[in-house]
């Protein structure tokens, strides 16, 4: 076909520019073939990136990988699975899937819906035409459930009749390499050529997970009263000088220290010289007692007695590397310039009369000292978002240290005059002495910021008052809001307080909007896919 000319001959261009130019110009138009060597969008390979995450691990890496794609000339697109009907990996017909798992072997909450299309009876989609690799992430703490949702996944689509073009990957929770590997496999397969090359690299600029800002500790202060059997700890941290921001819902990534005492006493227990020089999880060396206050991993050896005859090559091959810890973010940039607050709480705990205490709980709650730095790193939660429309209504149930981000959300509304109602549930053992940020939330009460707080504090009567049993009080109210539109978020406890918040959220449904068992569950599920229900629990 022959190229229209388009770009006139005394424009300023070399003969081989404006040829390049008329061709490119010529095919995005749709009016002549494409210029030599580019490729329209009809020849690009389509590429469905699909993601299930629930704190954007998985998310942020299918986008970052979509773009890579398009860089190696693919038609690539990242989607969450919430977004995506079994019949859309037809469509795009070549899928790479990212999930994590979450819970005890469960899917993140936006897999959800697509995990059970993939399931129904009698109305299984056939895939025989899709090309598909999964990419599990998970955690090996998790023993049995290891990427339990990704495995599953891989098995379903096979069962379908997809075509497994790399074999699923399972990633620990350092999984950028085994992404790359798995990635760079898929991409080269998809593309049909081992000589795949990116046109565009991912840049690296800034801080990092792989490059932490050392923030210096402005303040660590009881949020907890005297009496208490709690200890959790208002924890902020200065941005000064970093460029960093983050936006209300994201978490802060933590590096933190394993405490000396702990180091030490596993370093006597084996006799171990804590000067020798040992290898690094990322390479290099340094002093074992070092490595061990700061690189590996030491939880799994407190109370175990040492193995005989065990070296210390053998000893440190067998250590995990230390992780940086995730915190949701307790405060709001337009209430803070340049700083960023957390709410922790302190793990202390005994078995078999032996004291335990969380690596990075304690590390925040006892060790650093004021203005002594650690490294810092945001988590982004695009899952876990105030609604852009102002004036829609936000229910929050935030019970102990899941009331941390939505002191963000409070001041985030305050500072930008949300005209939106916004409703609270705390709830902790002890009004009197757990009641965190009273003061704050006893004043946005005040003001009329907060248009309503329920309280449930469990240990102050001999029956247990949860923040459930405050929603099922307000049945009637709670389901108005939910049909004004309100956005509904939780966040806490996940073993036990989330499983219970979803069960009364069903109920609720239910009774005051008169339905049945499965029309609440569509209507939740509903409520998923429209980004009003968003969980942001550990
Ligand atoms: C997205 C996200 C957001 C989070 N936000 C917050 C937050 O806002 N505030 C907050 O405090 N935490 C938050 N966490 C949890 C936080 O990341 C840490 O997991 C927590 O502080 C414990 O870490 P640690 O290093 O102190 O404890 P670790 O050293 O990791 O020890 C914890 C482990 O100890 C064991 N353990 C704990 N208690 C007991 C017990 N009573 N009996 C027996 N074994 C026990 C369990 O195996 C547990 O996994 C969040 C987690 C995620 C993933
Ligand atoms: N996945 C985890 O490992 C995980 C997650 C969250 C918290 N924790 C640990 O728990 C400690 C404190 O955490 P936290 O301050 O966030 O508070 P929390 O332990 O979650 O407790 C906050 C409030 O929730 C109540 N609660 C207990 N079971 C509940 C349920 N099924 N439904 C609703 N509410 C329930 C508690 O009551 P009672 O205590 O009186 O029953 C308390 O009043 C920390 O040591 C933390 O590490 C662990
Ligand atoms: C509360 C909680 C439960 C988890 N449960 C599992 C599990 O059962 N199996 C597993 O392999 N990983 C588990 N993980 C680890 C996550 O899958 C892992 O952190 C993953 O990188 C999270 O990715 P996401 O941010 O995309 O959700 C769990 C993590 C958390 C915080």
């Amino acid at each position: 076909m022959k190229i229209v000319p388009l770009i006139p001959d005394n424009a300023p261009f070399s003969s081989e520019q404006r040829a390049w130019l008329n061709g490119f110009l010529a095919g995005v138009l749709n009016r002549g073939a494409p210029a030599p060597g580019s490729a329209s969008m009809e020849e690009k390979q389509p590429l469905l990136i699909a993601y299930g995450s629930q704190s954007g691990n998985a998310e942020s890496l299918a986008k970052r990988l979509a773009r890579e794609a398009s860089g190696r000339g693919f038609a690539a697109r990242a989607a969450g699975l919430d977004s995506l009907q079994p019949a859309d990996l037809i469509k795009d017909k070549n899928v790479l899937l990212i999930t994590s798992t979450w819970g005890e072997g469960e899917m993140p909450d936006n897999a959800i819906s697509f995990w059970d299309s993939l399931n129904q009876n009698g109305s299984s989609p056939k895939l025989d035409s899709v090309q598909y690799s999964v990419l599990a992430l998970g955690d090996m703490n998790y023993g049995d459930t290891f990427c339990l949702a990704g495995k599953k996944l891989d098995s379903r689509l096979a069962e379908l009749g997809a075509k497994r073009i790399v074999d699923r990957v399972d990633c620990d929770v350092e999984f950028d390499d085994l992404a790359k590997k798995w990635s760079s496999a898929a991409f080269t397969i998809l593309s049909g050529s081992s000589a795949a090359t990116p046109t565009a690299k991912a840049e690296e600029t800034g801080y990092s997970k792989k490059k932490p800002f050392p923030a210096p500790l402005l303040s660590n202060n009881n949020l907890n009263t005297a009496g208490s059997s709690k200890d959790t700890r208002h924890i902020a941290f200065s941005l000064k000088g970093s460029g960093l921001t983050y936006e209300v819902g994201d978490a802060l990534g933590v590096f933190v220290q394993n405490c000396p005492d702990v180091v030490d006493s596993i370093i006597a227990a084996h006799s171990f010289d804590p000067e020798a020089a040992v290898s690094l999880p990322d390479g290099g060396t340094a002093s074992l007692r070092e490595a061990l206050i700061k690189h590996y991993e030491v939880r799994q050896l407190l109370g175990k007695a040492p193995e005989a005859d065990t070296s210390l090559t053998s000893f440190i091959e067998d250590l995990r590397k230390l992780q940086p810890r995730l915190y949701s973010i307790a405060s709001s940039l337009k209430a803070h310039a340049e700083e960023v607050h957390l709410c922790v709480a302190a793990v202390r705990y005994s078995t078999d009369g032996v004291a335990h205490k969380g690596v990075a709980s304690t590390f925040l709650a006892d060790r650093l000292s004021l203005g002594e730095t650690t490294g810092l790193y945001f988590h982004t939660a695009n899952h876990f978002r105030l609604p852009t429309d102002l004036s829609k209504p936000v229910i929050m149930i935030g019970p102990g240290t899941g009331i941390a981000p939505f002191r963000a959300f409070i001041e985030e509304r305050e500072a930008t005059a949300a005209s939106g109602k916004n409703w609270l549930f705390f709830g902790d053992q002890k009004r009197a002495t757990d009641f965190l940020y009273h003061d704050q939330i006893t004043e946005w009460l005040k003001k009329g910021t907060l248009t309503r707080l329920d309280t449930a504090f469990s240990r102050d009567q001999e029956e247990k008052i949860y923040v459930q049993t405050r929603m099922l009080q307000a049945s009637s109210e709670l389901w108005q809001w939910l049909e004004e539109g309100a956005h509904f978020y939780v966040c806490g406890d996940a073993k036990r307080m989330a499983k219970d918040v979803d069960a009364a959220l069903h109920e609720i449904i239910q009774t005051a909007g008169s339905k049945t068992a499965d029309e609440a569950t569509a209507y939740v599920a509903q409520m998923k896919k429209d980004k009003r229900y968003a969980r942001d629990v550990y």
